[in-house]
């Protein structure tokens, strides 16, 4: 199954004075999907974008668009987030009292639609929305910032598989994700792995190749695991 991961480069890291050449960089540099993370200062401590943002990201990105949203409530933005354009919208369990109304509606925009669980959230809090789910994304820090230690929740991911079955659903890990942190999600049952500093460090859009060098490294990681 390694030869199918993903890696999801989130902007966070990005110089955001440069977004459009960022996008383009690490796409050009192998990245598989675009991670944006939307933070509204009261679900987590922190503030990033909002739908006009995203928006004008959406006109760089040729991959995925996997839009990560850190804000309660959630419900009245889905729309405006999916006109921005996302192509996976990812709603938090914890942002509100129904993850089940939220996963319809991002289903009824036509988008696919995760949901987030946060470290102190076991995986049973989606047992009853799989069949709404095309993403789960498992946190492994405590989202608001990039740069954080990890948390192993490899317990949690692989209840997670085991809970999926067969059903089509990505797991997506972020936080913390770096070439020695990646083998132990993926043998846990990971296939989309979110990085931020991990890939951007090293490099800038005037000299994008560590960007790619970073993501063979996580990508070697997690194929040396296999071997
Ligand atoms: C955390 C965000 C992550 C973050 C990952 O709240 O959801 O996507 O940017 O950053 P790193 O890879 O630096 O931990
Ligand atoms: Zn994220």
């Amino acid at each position: 199954m390694t030869h199918a991961i993903k890696i999801a480069p989130s902007i966070l890291s990005a110089d955001f004075a440069d977004f459009g050449r960022e996008i383009q960089a690490i796409e050009a540099q192998g990245a598989d999907w675009v991670h944006v993370d939307v933070m509204d200062g009261h679900f987590v401590p922190n503030l990033t974008f909002g739908p006009p943002a995203v928006a004008a990201f959406r006109k760089h990105v040729k991959t995925v668009m996997d839009v990560h949203l850190m804000i309660a409530p959630v419900d009245p933005y889905i729309e405006a987030f999916a006109e921005a354009g996302a192509d996976i919208i990812t709603a938090h369990v914890e942002a509100g009292p129904h993850i089940h109304r939220t996963l319809q509606a991002i289903r009824a925009t036509g988008k696919k639609a995760g949901v987030a669980l946060n470290p102190g959230t076991p995986a049973e809090a989606v047992a009853h929305v799989l069949d709404l789910t095309d993403l789960i994304c498992v946190m492994t820090v405590n989202p608001g910032f990039g740069g954080q230690k990890f948390i192993d929740m490899s317990a949690e991911i692989h209840t997670l598989r085991r809970m999926i079955g067969d059903r089509p659903i990505h797991i997506e890990i972020d936080g913390g994700v770096t070439p020695e942190t990646a083998p132990k999600v993926v043998a846990a049952g990971a296939d989309v792995l979110v990085a931020g500093s991990a890939v951007f460090k090293g490099g800038s859009v005037e000299n994008p190749e560590p960007y790619g060098a970073n993501m063979r490294a996580i990508r070697a990681s997690v194929q040396r695991m296999a071997a």
